[in-house]
């Protein structure tokens, strides 16, 4: 497996690290290649990511990022010339965000709930796509437009992928998040597309949720969804509410995918550099870990993805059953490797 690593800015490092403790405990032919990005890098240089970077990125097979953004460099321009610029150039359109309770993780919502969901998050379009501009800047009158951009290839695909997902699960039900009440132009194509994408999938319970009042769900009744199809900035503010009812966001996972195969896909916690801890090795590496699990499993490696993800959910029970102190950043890594290779 030739893997390319970005730990980024913050805490990125520190749980990556963990991240291929466990990778390599699962797999011995990893050849890793470093790629020194994020704020250090920008300081020095003002580059975000160069394109000769972005070129040998693409001969990788996969790429494990842990985070960037820095509070010292303005904020944008890593989070754009750096995350987003990979997702759009490697064609990351598939943003897949696992929403799970693990057995033994306390939920702060009440009830013991079931909660087991993916998110399908739209990864290259909707307000994301950098459409829009400033006019009168710095006057009374300065006016910032910030255009979504949806299109029907790009809703179609996505919409298609979530369709494909719920077919192979149980409950095989799909629902539709987005804001059609209001945005009546983005909604309407993306409401059109499900409706229509659905009658190749007959078997497949359909719902439409307004963002806000999936929000609402999310954390009143989580256990109605299965899964969840929505654009890019929905996507990420609801799976950030999913991250908090299912243990925090130290444990939720993302894979930046494009399924067809023709540009690596990219894994990455979905939490930022967490700038408030880093440094202390305190940051909880089980999200970049449930990340590599994403990995192995899209390259294939699907008896490897399985022990990780049994090391993860192994983990948090007994976490949650001891009364210790809280481990360390290495400590959770540590024990994460001893159990992937004892599954
Ligand atoms: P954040 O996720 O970095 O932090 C939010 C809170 O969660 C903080 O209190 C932090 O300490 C805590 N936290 C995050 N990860 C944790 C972990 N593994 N273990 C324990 N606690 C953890 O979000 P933010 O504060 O909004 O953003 C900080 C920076 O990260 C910003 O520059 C932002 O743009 C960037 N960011 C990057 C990504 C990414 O690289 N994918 C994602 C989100 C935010
Ligand atoms: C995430 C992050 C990113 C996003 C930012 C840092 C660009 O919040 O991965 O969830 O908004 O997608
Ligand atoms: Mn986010």
């Amino acid at each position: 497996m030739k893997l390319a690593v970005i730990g980024g800015d913050g805490i990125g490092p520190e749980v990556v690290a963990e991240g291929l403790r466990v990778l390599r405990a699962v797999h011995d032919k990893v050849e890793t290649t470093d790629y020194d990005l994020g704020a250090r890098r920008w300081h020095e240089t003002g580059e975000t990511l160069p394109d000769t970077v972005l070129d040998e990125l693409r001969g990788h097979d996969a790429i494990l990022l842990g985070a960037v953004g820095d509070p010292n460099v303005p904020s944008g321009v890593l989070e754009r010339g750096l995350l987003l610029r990979l997702r759009f150039e490697l064609d990351h359109h598939v943003n897949l965000r696992p929403v799970k309770l693990y057995p033994g993780v306390t939920s702060p919502l009440a009830g013991d709930p079931t909660i087991d969901m993916i998110v399908v998050r739209e990864g290259t379009e909707g307000p994301y796509a950098g459409a829009g501009g400033v006019l009168r800047k710095g006057t009374p009158h300065e006016i910032a437009t910030e255009e979504s951009i949806n299109t029907r290839f790009g809703v179609e695909r996505v919409v298609r992928d979530a369709f494909a997902r719920a077919q192979r699960r149980p409950r095989r039900k799909l629902t539709l998040v987005h804001k059609n009440n209001v945005l009546t132009k983005a909604g309407d194509l993306w409401s059109r597309t499900v409706t229509e994408v659905a009658a190749e999938f007959p078997e497949i319970t359909v719902e439409y949720q307004h963002a806000d009042a999936a929000s609402m769900f999310f954390i009143t009744d989580p256990g109605r969804f299965d899964v969840v199809v929505t654009d890019n900035l929905f996507g990420d503010i609801i799976t950030d509410i999913g991250a908090a009812v299912t243990g925090g966001i130290g444990l939720a996972a993302s894979g930046n995918l494009d399924p067809s195969g023709a540009h690596p896909s990219m894994f990455e916690p979905v939490h930022g550099s967490a700038p408030d801890i880093a440094g202390k090795g305190v940051a909880d590496p089980t999200a970049t870990v449930a990340s590599v699990a994403m990995l192995l499993d899209h390259l294939g490696l699907t008896a490897e993805a399985a022990k990780v993800e049994k090391a993860v959910a192994g983990s948090l029970a007994a976490r949650a059953a001891s009364a210790g102190q809280p481990l360390s950043t290495r400590e959770v890594g540590e024990d994460l490797a001893q159990r992937a290779v004892a599954n």
